[in-house]
């Protein structure tokens, strides 16, 4: 191995000299290929940027049911159409369920939730709840999209970051939506599973008042 240093006459650390990026035709080949993956990059953004909304009024424009969604002893059920007893949540936890009887139509999904009964503020009506049990329409209220991401308790909505306190009858804390997320009224079948007592206490998604 050798000891020679490979410096300069400086004594500054030196090695072969090699062209600036942009000194042959090669590198203006590279720097076109850049500047074109960075057009490219800029207009998948774009279209990034538009494909959230145009996703939330698709779901707009998809809903066309109005008749009721729950109603008197309607089951909650869940995706496979299990009913839900008290003991499939723990306090903290969520799930999305729909009515057993009509379980596929659009605005159906429902966000049920748990927490402990003393964690409910003024928004949630309390005898729509049991033992820590909430339910809302999972349909955002601002352009229909579903509101299926979560900050801590925080529900959140993905199309445009709307935020809703499920403590707190699903106000709006942040973001667009202009109303909370309508509660389903719920209570205890005597055979022991979750069952609507009602309807939606509002209008589920976009529009009304
Ligand atoms: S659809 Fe816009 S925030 Fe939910």
């Amino acid at each position: 191995m050798s000891d020679e240093c490979p410096c300069d006459h400086d004594g500054e650390a030196s090695g072969p000299v090699r062209p600036s990026l942009f000194d042959d035709d090669r590198a203006e080949l590279q720097r076109r290929d850049i500047a074109k993956l960075l057009a490219t990059a800029g207009g998948l953004t774009g279209l990034a940027s538009l494909a959230a909304p145009l996703a939330g009024l698709q779901q707009v424009f998809q809903r066309t049911y109005t008749g009721p969604i729950y109603g008197e002893s309607i089951p909650l059920v869940d995706g496979e159409g299990n009913r839900i007893t008290p003991d499939r949540l723990e306090e903290g936890e969520q799930l999305t369920v729909f009515p057993e009887p009509r379980p596929g139509i659009g605005d159906a999904p429902t966000l049920l939730v748990r927490f402990p009964e003393t964690e409910y503020g003024g928004g949630t009506e309390l005898a729509y709840t049991v033992d820590g049990y909430a339910a809302y329409s999972k349909i955002c209220t601002h352009a229909g999209c579903t509101v299926s991401d979560r900050e801590g308790e925080t529900l959140v909505c993905p199309c445009h970051y709307g935020k809703f306190d499920p403590t707190n009858g699903a106000a709006v804390t942040g973001g667009p939506p202009p109303r909370p997320l309508p509660q389903l009224p719920i209570t205890l079948a005597s055979e022991g599973h979750l069952i609507a007592t009602g309807d939606f206490d509002g209008h589920v998604g976009a529009g009304g008042e």
